[in-house]
């Protein structure tokens, strides 16, 4: 099958040119002027921008969290995040029964996405203790596809500081990348009994009780013992707050090597003041939304490369269903929100148009950084012959509101209900396939496939 996109303006992250593109048997083959071919279809992006289709390395999808599960599950989801220009996801699988080896989830997870994911997909590793079988494992992972393990500091599984040193000693060793829930878990703890006994119950003591220095201070902690394992390739997830951000600046200000820093858009946009709203409990998240000036503070850090990610954290539960178990106790409710499909559409109205970040800063956030961290480049997150034809055409200037009902996910609510929107994703192309037009979804379940990837050196 041939496809040609004809007079669009193509970002990749570091340059733009006018050109057309020239799809064959699902690859880029050729990028040029007047392109043509013999029998293919032509899409014609004129006035449109053409991008790499986005990675989004940070989604749960079908979540167990053993108080309940994650309302989307592979189709669902992936719909939805191909609806909002995602054409891969690497998806943090949950945790297991207590004491099962690593591979144990990676057979669950491939049974959950086979045959219903409509986007290319990929599984991080949960690392939820550590032992000889664990650290073996992690390199057999590696070989399957998988170089990439995440630790908790927090929740059930968190792993202590002894634990995190193995495993960033053996992930160094292999050239695979940990990836770390930043929160200091007894301060936490400590602070939701605390409120919980005071009887200070609602939603914005969710917030109060994961401050901003809990945070910080692990990841501090991972820093350094990412710096104690030989600078081992380090990835902080859902960087939520100004002193967060100064913690991967010191460490790199010291010379450290290998940091990498994800925030989302949730973290970007939205503040705490969400939690003093009658639908509070929308946004309980961990970590929590927090102030205006943290939001800034990590608008400049995405703008001068400080962090290089934005993923989504998608782990939606209904309002009107799961998330009313913390109706009286914000500590019974399940964490976490929806967003995989808003993410391109608010970097680009409240980033791009807005001129906190430039359209080459987003390709590098949304597509070739996450591609190139977790190994799925030169596939995936850019536009050069040879790689896969995953793009996104959009217009800069349509515009649209944000509001449940134009989206895709099995979820009740967005977190942006009524946002006004600038940019518009006229279509989307998985592997030269056009899966998404003017917010139709013309993929096929189960056309997602499993990607191999690559370790970081
Ligand atoms: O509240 C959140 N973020 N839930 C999803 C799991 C996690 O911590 O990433
Ligand atoms: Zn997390
Ligand atoms: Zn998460």
């Amino acid at each position: 099958m041939k496809t040609i996109i004809k007079n669009g303006h193509i970002f990749t992250e570091s340059e733009d040119y006018q050109a057309d593109i020239l799809i064959r048997d699902g690859k880029i083959t050729c990028i040029g002027q007047k392109l043509s071919e013999e029998g293919a279809k032509i899409i014609d992006a004129e006035g449109c921008y053409v991008l790499p289709g986005a990675v989004d390395v940070h989604t749960h999808m079908d979540l167990d969290v053993g108080i309940s599960r994650a309302v989307d599950d592979f189709y669902d989801g992936t719909v939805a995040a191909a609806c909002g220009g995602t054409t891969a996801i690497v998806d943090h699988m949950a945790f297991g029964p207590a004491g099962v080896p690593l591979h144990h989830q990676f057979e669950v997870y491939k049974k959950l996405a086979e045959g219903k994911a409509v986007v290319d997909y990929g599984f991080h590793g949960t690392a939820q203790y550590v032992d000889e079988g664990i650290l073996n494992e992690l390199e057999e992972m590696a070989s399957d596809g998988i170089p990439s393990v995440k630790a908790y500091l927090t929740y059930g599984f968190k792993l202590n500081d002894a634990d995190v040193l193995r495993i960033l000693e053996k992930m160094k060793e292999i050239g695979g990348v940990t990836a770390f829930h930043c929160e200091n878990h007894d301060v936490v703890e400590y602070l939701r009994k605390k409120y919980k006994d005071e009887g200070r119950t609602a939603p914005l003591y969710h917030a109060k009780s994961r401050p901003n220095l809990a945070e910080a201070e692990a990841v501090e902690r991972v820093l350094k013992l990412a710096r104690m394992a030989g600078d081992a390739p380090v990835y902080i997830v859902h960087l939520s707050c100004k002193e967060s951000l100064e913690a991967v600046r010191d460490a790199r200000r010291h010379g450290q090597k290998n940091i990498f820093a994800e925030t989302c858009p949730q973290y970007l946009i939205l503040t705490e003041e969400c939690y003093r709203r009658e639908d509070g409990l929308k946004y309980v998240m961990s970590p929590p939304l927090r102030t205006r000036q943290d939001c800034e503070a990590l608008w400049e850090g995405l703008a001068d490369g400080s962090i290089q990610v934005v993923a989504t954290d998608h782990c939606p539960f209904n309002y009107g269903k799961e998330k009313q178990m913390g109706i009286d106790d914000f500590t019974a409710c399940p964490n976490g929100a929806p967003g995989v499909e808003e993410r391109l559409m608010l970097l680009f109205s409240e980033g791009v148009a807005k001129g906190r970040i430039t359209m080459n800063r987003l390709v590098g956030a949304l597509c070739t950084e996450p591609s190139r961290i977790y190994g799925l480049y030169p596939e995936k997150g850019l536009i050069r012959p040879g790689a896969d034809a995953d793009l996104v055409i959009m217009d800069p200037k349509g515009s649209s509101r944000l509001t449940h009902e134009r989206m895709h996910s099995a979820v009740d609510y967005t977190a942006y209900e009524g946002m006004r929107i600038l940019g518009e994703i006229r279509h989307v192309l998985l592997r030269g396939s056009e899966i998404v037009r003017d917010n139709r979804f013309l993929g096929e379940k189960g056309s997602g496939r499993f990607i191999r990837r690559n370790t970081l050196y």
